[in-house]
């Protein structure tokens, strides 16, 4: 335990706003679990986050379970790393407060996530939503986090972390450890199986563009062989010109582990039905234990319940830490004072 202290901490996050999908363990969930035997991670399922967006509650409720389950079933070990939920320690709420008093108008304006965003849900555009990267920093800042593993998407609302993290300390004293960008070694980002110039997401419309984690065998099978590619004949690797076929080397090496040079040689001059046929092999391969494993932990509701609120309790017991010493300085009084 004394060697834990000394480990540095790693926070991440998922929106609890669908099944997770193939592109969560691409982009997230393998790193996550490789991380958490050498570092002190807390890995958040972010309600609060999801409610930026209208969500039907019932699904919501059931996502966040799911979240969970799935944590645990890519292979994240409670053991080692701390799961919970982001709404059952009100310290994010209240952190995101008083960090919201220290950005600037402007400066949230000019997050291009919340300008996507807002024409993607044009009939929402709440103040939830322009406040979302405040939330995300007080995520980050009541964990003295070192390290954020995010994707490209990501890096600006980190940007700010870093900023209100710096403006505070230096308004007061050193109070919040500066947080870095974690580089994944595994980065790949999958691309939508019908617009591969698109990220793969939970909440696309059109199914067929996503592989979701709990999806059966035929349902993989379908989609890998209608996934969008383009009239090229050779199985090339070229993200930038040849998305679709790219996209789907990059899931067989996913799915296998074979170097994508090597899978490249191997399949060049095949066709493209055949290469599909091969991803989808693969793909199956791959998910049919993530899958049967998810099923039997999501089947346990008193086990998940269980799990949440003891990741709560040793999540609270930080964060609130850091939450105090921040209400002390700003000069909100308390009756210990
Ligand atoms: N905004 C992140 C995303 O959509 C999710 C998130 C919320 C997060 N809080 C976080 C990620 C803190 C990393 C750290 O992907």
């Amino acid at each position: 335990m004394s060697q834990a202290s000394q480990r540095l901490t790693i926070f991440s996050g998922i929106q609890p706003s669908g099944m997770l999908t193939l592109g969560h363990i691409a982009g997230a969930l393998r790193n996550w679990v490789a991380l958490q035997y050498d570092y002190r991670c807390f890995f958040c399922i972010v309600d609060l986050h999801a409610l930026t967006v209208r969500q039907v509650p019932a699904n919501l409720r059931r996502w966040t379970l799911d979240c969970a389950a799935m944590y645990l079933a890519a292979g994240i070990d409670p053991a080692q790393a701390t799961i919970f939920v982001q709404s059952h320690v009100p310290a994010h709420a209240e952190l995101a407060w008083v960090l919201s008093t220290f950005t600037g108008f402007g400066e949230a304006s000019r997050m291009t996530q919340f300008k996507e965003k807002s024409e993607q849900h044009a009939h929402n555009v709440n103040v939830g939503l322009f406040a979302y990267p405040i939330l995300m920093a007080a995520d980050i800042l009541l964990y003295q986090t070192n390290l954020v593993p995010v994707g490209e998407d990501q890096k600006q609302h980190l940007e700010l972390t870093r900023d209100l993290a710096q403006r505070f300390n230096n308004a007061y004293s050193p109070t919040f450890t500066i947080p870095e960008p974690y580089i994944p070694k595994y980065g790949a980002r999958l691309m939508s199986l019908q617009d591969p110039r698109k990220k793969m997401s939970k909440s696309d419309p059109n199914h067929n563009a996503t592989i979701f984690l709990a999806d059966d065998n035929d349902a993989i099978r379908r989609k890998i062989q209608r996934a969008v590619t383009d009239s090229g004949t050779t199985i090339e690797y070229d993200p930038d010109n040849r998305p679709g076929i790219s996209n789907l080397i990059e899931i067989y090496h996913l799915a296998t582990g074979d170097p994508i040079e090597q899978i490249v040689e191997h399949y060049r001059t095949a066709s493209y039905a055949t290469f599909k046929a091969a991803v989808a092999d693969a793909l199956v391969a791959y998910l049919e234990p993530v899958r049967t494993r998810f099923f039997q932990i999501r089947d346990d509701e008193a086990f998940l319940a269980d799990l949440l609120v003891r990741g709560a309790r040793e999540a609270a017991q930080v964060a609130n830490r850091t939450l105090q010493k921040v209400y002390r300085k700003v000069g909100l009084w308390s009756p210990k004072d």
